[in-house]
């Protein structure tokens, strides 16, 4: 197969693991006689500070004429001014709408080998397997929004918004999804005080009544879940929420597997490329340091040969690299907890390459 991947490596660590993604991609190019054309276009702060657009109007027309895109993260503080004209995240969220990528999976699995480094007990996080699908194109996100002058000073608003439209199809491909696995879907909303929440739940019943009669479902309340999902994460199958509640909720899920370098994610929609992307952020703390770990983004490759480019076989393989290392106990710094030594990005890609390669 001949594919051409856009890099956006952006900011912060995003250079440093987007580096082991594109080695990891050349690495299955080579085994499995793919031929991968790779181009890097800047995206947030970085090109905030070329171009004074964090979405420059070169880098959305190399991605929309790509077959998928990988994006590592935006942002940092050098940018974080409450009074800029704008910020590295508008980039992020306009690439989103502009390439229509309305669902966002993001799986939380906890692989054996890592349950010791969940901060949570291992009888509560082993064989947790959940797939959430984030709304990622509506919402508080995209409603209307201002700021006004106020007698105090000023007021700003941002208002949620979901149309019927919006809620049917990502609670599809959530229903779709739940077929595939344990037959389960849970919806997470605030109906008990939204207005857009009783939206969303009765779209959400009618559309998994009639169509995916197969499929058991139920509702859950939002600060609710966030409980539910550290004390009985293994209750969950497939969760379908909307777009801040998943931004939130699967930060805090990212603690099941013991850290955010573990999460991937893949935003899609109806057509054209896909977009994959580690769930965490620039990580300014340690950026520059060589010490992120790289998995997220590594899972995130996986993502992108599996649901873009249909290449199964190929995302299984990564996975199952990433699972001997873990196995063999090798660890980056966030995973270790301070115990024992730690391996650096570019050696823990090194490891999975290698262990593709054998
Ligand atoms: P963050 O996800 O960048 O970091 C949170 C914590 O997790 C930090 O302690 C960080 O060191 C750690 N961490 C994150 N990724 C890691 C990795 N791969 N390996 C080891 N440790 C890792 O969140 P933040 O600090 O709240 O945000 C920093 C910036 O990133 C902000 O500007 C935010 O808007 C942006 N952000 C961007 C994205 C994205 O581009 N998709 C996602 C989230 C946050
Ligand atoms: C994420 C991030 C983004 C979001 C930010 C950086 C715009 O937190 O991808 O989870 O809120 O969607
Ligand atoms: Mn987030």
């Amino acid at each position: 197969m001949q594919a051409h991947i856009v890099l956006l490596p952006g900011d912060g660590i995003g250079p440093e693991v987007i580096a082991q993604g594109e080695r990891v991609l050349k690495e299955v190019a080579r085994k499995f006689g793919h031929t991968f054309e790779f181009s890097s276009h800047p995206i947030g702060g970085c090109a905030i500070d070329q171009f004074g657009n964090a979405l420059p109007d070169e880098t959305l027309a190399a991605c929309k004429a790509s077959q998928a895109v990988l994006l590592g993260a935006v942002g940092g503080p050098k940018w974080d001014d409450p009074n800029a004209k704008t910020r590295p995240e508008a980039g992020l969220l306009k690439i989103r709408k502009e390439l229509g990528l309305f669902a966002n999976l993001r799986p939380i699995s906890v692989s054996p080998h890592l349950v010791a480094a969940s901060p949570l007990k291992s009888e509560i996080v082993s064989g947790t397997d959940i797939l959430f699908f984030r709304e990622l194109t509506g919402g508080i996100y995209f409603g209307p929004s201002g700021k006004e002058p106020h007698e105090s000073g000023e007021s700003a608003h941002n208002t949620m918004v979901y149309s019927t439209h919006e809620i049917e199809r990502i609670v599809r491909l959530a229903g779709e999804a739940a077929r595939g696995r344990r037959k389960k879907v849970t919806s997470v909303d605030k109906a008990n005080v939204l207005e857009v929440s009783r939206l969303w739940r009765k779209t959400f019943e009618r559309v998994m009544k009639t169509e995916f009669p197969d499929v058991q479902y139920e509702n859950v309340l939002v600060d609710a879940m966030a409980m539910h999902l550290i004390s009985k994460p293994r209750a969950f199958d497939v969760v379908v929420t909307e777009n801040l509640f998943g931004d939130i909720l699967t930060d805090e899920g990212s603690m099941l597997p013991g850290s955010m370098g573990m999460l991937p994610s893949a935003s899609i929609g109806s057509s054209g490329p896909g977009l994959y992307e580690p769930i965490h952020g620039s990580a300014p703390d340690i950026a520059g340091k060589g010490i992120a770990n790289p998995l997220a983004t590594i899972l995130a490759s996986a993502l992108l040969l599996r649901h873009s480019l249909k290449l199964e076989q190929e995302a299984a393989a990564i996975e199952a690299a990433v699972d001997r290392i873990l196995a063999k106990g090798h660890r980056t710094a966030d995973l270790a907890g301070g115990a024992g030594s730690s391996l650096g990005t570019e050696a823990m890609g090194s490891l999975v390459i290698a262990e593709l390669a054998g």
